[in-house]
């Protein structure tokens, strides 16, 4: 057996809860849609770590339960019926769910049937703060609900450049999702992988800004990542690329290959919070943060979330925001620059899906170590493990 290879099966055992979660991290707070993706009395379904789920958002609330018809099991959201402000009717025999209790409230054509009052379907809290509406997916009757916070990176004091936290009401956030065929470990992994910085040299954004992206960032003291273990604080970590902990290497002199640009990036320090949300901050400008989720829908895709929160306190500003998203965040940082992220991720997804080689037989190497150490805070903070599921045909309800 070769060094390398020893390596990885010794670390591995120290991470086993991590190479279970193939279907996420239950009992956590995951972005489920754009609040404005979500109109009053519109309907929809999404699906998050293979738990199907009915949005409905009534006078101005948005309501979250399982979409899932106790009587047949069909999707209620691929054929939304709302007879009333408070339930929700399944289209096919006509059981009607109380939306705050979900509750089975009545049957359209069998009312006083026994079964009524004795069963119903799950609800789940709901959150909606600057444009996100999150959804705790949780096992039924889970208490307390951790805060929300909890969920999302600290806010970050930076006295040069600060940048505008999910949560504060000065912030605005404006964004993109899109569907990876990848495992969702796979997106987490790549989000914050400090060695594949060169996988982005050629980038329109990167160019056209001049920017000197290092081609990889090799931590050289075990300083160079932060972890966040606090017990009343989110689970996390942090790595500090201009600490003086890191090697930035700007060029490959045997291949005769450099980083591109001249203007260095300062101040980034780039975090992943369990249940997999990252930070870049100061990126992609100055004053900006980008966050990232990459949510479970099933153990071989996952929704990946991309949002540039900016502050954003007056009318001006926040027209000025969105026109600068409209007409250069949008396709150049979030789909151009990162499609190159999704391009990798479902690269891989053959080596490591379910019954896969991958997680027994890669390779890894120094730069690795803070994808190594974020598996084994996984495996510390997870407040559940996903059981594998059934696939809720979640084709249907996009
Ligand atoms: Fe929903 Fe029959 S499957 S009412
Ligand atoms: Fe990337």
């Amino acid at each position: 057996m070769d060094v390398g290879s020893a390596v990885s099966k010794v670390s591995k055992r120290q991470y086993e809860p991590y190479l279970k979660a193939s279907w996420g991290l239950l009992n956590h707070w995951y972005p489920a849609l754009f609040s404005s993706e979500l109109g009053e009395n519109e309907v929809k379904g999404v699906t998050i770590c293979g738990v199907p789920l009915i949005l409905r958002r009534v006078h101005g609330k948005v309501h979250v339960l399982r979409d899932q018809c106790v009587h047949r099991g069909v999707r209620m959201s691929i054929r939304p019926m709302c007879l009333t402000d408070d339930t929700i009717t399944c289209w096919y025999h006509g059981y009607t769910y109380n939306m705050e209790t979900g509750r089975l409230e009545t049957i359209i054509a069998a009312p006083d049937d026994e079964i009524v009052g004795t069963t119903g379907i799950q609800v789940f809290p709901v959150e909606e703060v600057n444009n996100l509406i999150y959804v705790f997916v949780g096992e039924p009757g889970y208490e307390p609900i951790p805060e929300l916070r909890l969920d999302l990176p600290p806010k970050l004091e930076n006295p040069v450049h600060p940048v505008a936290h999910p949560l504060d009401t000065d912030t605005m956030i404006l964004g993109v999702r899109r569907t990876a065929n990848a495992n969702w470990r796979l997106g987490v992994e790549n989000g914050f992988d400090p060695g594949h910085q060169m996988l982005h040299r050629d980038a329109a954004i990167v160019l056209a800004r001049d920017t000197a992206l290092p081609l990889g960032i090799n931590p050289t003291d075990p300083r160079a990542i932060t972890a966040y273990e606090d017990e009343d604080g989110p689970k996390g970590m942090m790595n500090e690329w201009n600490s003086g902990f890191y090697d930035l290497v700007m060029a490959n002199e045997r291949l005769n290959i450099k980083a591109a640009g001249n203007n260095p990036t300062v101040g980034l320090r780039t975090s992943m919070y369990l249940p997999g949300v990252l930070m870049v901050e100061n990126w992609p400008a100055y004053g900006l943060a980008q966050y990232e989720w990459f949510v479970p829908i099933d153990d071989k895709t996952h929704e990946y979330w991309s949002v540039i929160a900016a502050k954003a306190s007056t009318e001006e500003e926040r027209k000025r925001f969105q026109y600068d998203f409209d007409y250069l965040w949008r396709d150049q940082a979030l789909i151009a620059f990162n499609a190159d992220d999704v391009f990798a991720r479902e690269a891989m997804e053959n080596f490591y899906e379910e019954g896969g080689p991958g997680w027994d037989d890669e390779q890894l190497c120094g730069m690795d170590a803070i994808i190594v150490a974020w598996r084994k805070l996984v495996s510390r903070h997870a407040r559940e493990i996903q059981k594998p599921q059934r696939n809720p045909s979640p084709k249907l309800a996009e």
